[in-house]
C-alpha cells in the first residue's frame, strides 16, 4: 500500500500532515504506526545519532524491568502516563504477568494511542487508555474512567518514561511530577526516564533535531532527572543511564552514545 493510501485511512482526528511525539518515536522504534511526516523526522534523528534505535528499545526493556521492580513490592496499579503506541512488552503485559489481574491505565494526549490500543485491548478487563493531558493531575486524576482502575488509597506505579523532557519549562515539569507524586498513597513507585545532557557532540545534535522538529525534546542533566525523585526512596542502583539500571545480562565495555540518550530510576514512596 502506498502512503498516500495509508495516509487516506488514517483514523478519524488524526493529522497526517504535521509529525507527532508518539508517531515519531514509533517510527525510531521501527513500528508500523507512523506516516511519512513522522519518519522524516525519525530519520533526522536517527541521521545525528546513529545506533538511535537500539537506544530507543533501551526504554522499553528499562520500562519492563521498572514495572516488574513495582509488581515485586507489591503495586497492583499502573499509571502510564505518555504512554506512547503500543508496542512490544507494554506496561499492562509486564504487571500481569508479574501479578495476574494487576490494573493499568495508559494515558496519552495523542489520539492515535487510543486508536491503536483499543484494538490490543478489546477483551482486556483490567486495563483502559485514554486520549488525555498528563499537564494537571489532580484534573487527570479525578477522570472518571481513572477513578474506576486506580484506587488513591492504595499504591501506585507511576510511569513517566521519555515524556518529562517534552516539557521544557522546568518549574512547569516540576509541578507535574510534585502533583502525581504528592496525589498517590505510601508504597507507590515512580519509575521516570528522559532525555539527559551529556558532553556528547551527538546528544546536543539530538537535542536540536527535536526541539526543531518536534518543539519539545529538552535534555536535563542527571542530577536534574534524580531531582525529580525528591523526597521518595530511590531503589538500587540509583537514577543512571537506563543502561546500567539493572540490566538483565551484565553490560560488557563503554555505553554507546545511544545507551547514553536517557537516564532515570525507580524510586518509592515512604
Ligand atoms: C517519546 S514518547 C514515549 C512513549 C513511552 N512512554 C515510552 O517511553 O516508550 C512520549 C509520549 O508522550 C506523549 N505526550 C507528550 N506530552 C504529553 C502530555 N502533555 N500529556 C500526555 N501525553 C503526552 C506523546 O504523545 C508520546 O506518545
Amino acid at each position: 500500500m502506498t502512503d498516500a493510501q495509508l495516509e487516506d485511512w488514517a483514523p478519524k482526528g488524526i493529522d497526517v500532515s504535521v509529525p507527532s511525539i508518539a508517531r515519531v518515536y514509533d517510527a525510531v522504534l521501527g513500528g508500523k504506526d507512523n506516516y511519512a511526516v513522522d519518519r522524516a523526522v525519525a530519520e533526522q534523528m536517527l541521521q545525528v545519532m546513529p545506533g538511535g534505535r537500539d537506544g530507543a528499545w533501551e526504554g522499553r526493556k528499562f520500562l519492563a524491568r521498572g514495572v516488574r521492580a513495582m509488581a515485586e513490592r507489591g503495586i497492583r496499579q499502573f499509571l502510564d502516563l505518555g504512554s506512547g503506541l503500543p508496542t512490544v512488552q507494554n506496561t499492562h503485559e509486564v504487571a500481569q504477568a508479574a501479578a495476574p489481574g494487576a490494573r493499568t491505565v495508559y494515558i496519552d494526549i495523542d489520539p492515535i494511542v487510543l486508536a491503536h490500543g483499543r484494538a490490543l485491548l478489546a477483551g482486556d478487563e483490567y486495563t483502559s487508555v485514554l486520549t488525555a493531558d498528563l499537564g494537571d493531575p489532580a484534573e487527570l486524576l479525578a477522570l472518571p474512567e481513572v477513578r474506576d482502575r486506580i484506587d488513591l488509597s492504595q499504591p501506585v506505579g507511576l510511569i513517566l518514561l521519555n515524556v518529562t523532557h517534552h516539557i521544557v519549562d522546568d518549574a512547569a515539569v516540576a509541578k507535574v511530577v510534585d502533583g502525581y507524586k504528592g496525589a498517590v498513597a505510601p508504597g507507590s513507585g515512580l519509575l521516570l526516564a528522559q532525555f539527559c545532557k551529556s558532553v556528547e557532540p551527538e546528544l546536543a545534535a539530538l537535542e536540536e533535531v527535536a526541539l526543531k522538529a518536534l518543539g519539545s525534546g529538552k535534555f536535563r542533566t542527571m542530577a536534574e532527572i534524580e531531582a525529580f525523585f525528591d523526597g521518595w526512596e530511590i531503589a538500587e542502583p540509583g537514577v543512571d543511564y537506563m543502561a546500567k539500571w539493572r540490566p538483565e545480562t551484565p553490560l560488557s565495555g563503554d555505553l554507546t552514545i545511544a545507551q547514553k540518550v536517557a537516564g532515570g530510576g525507580l524510586a518509592f514512596k515512604g
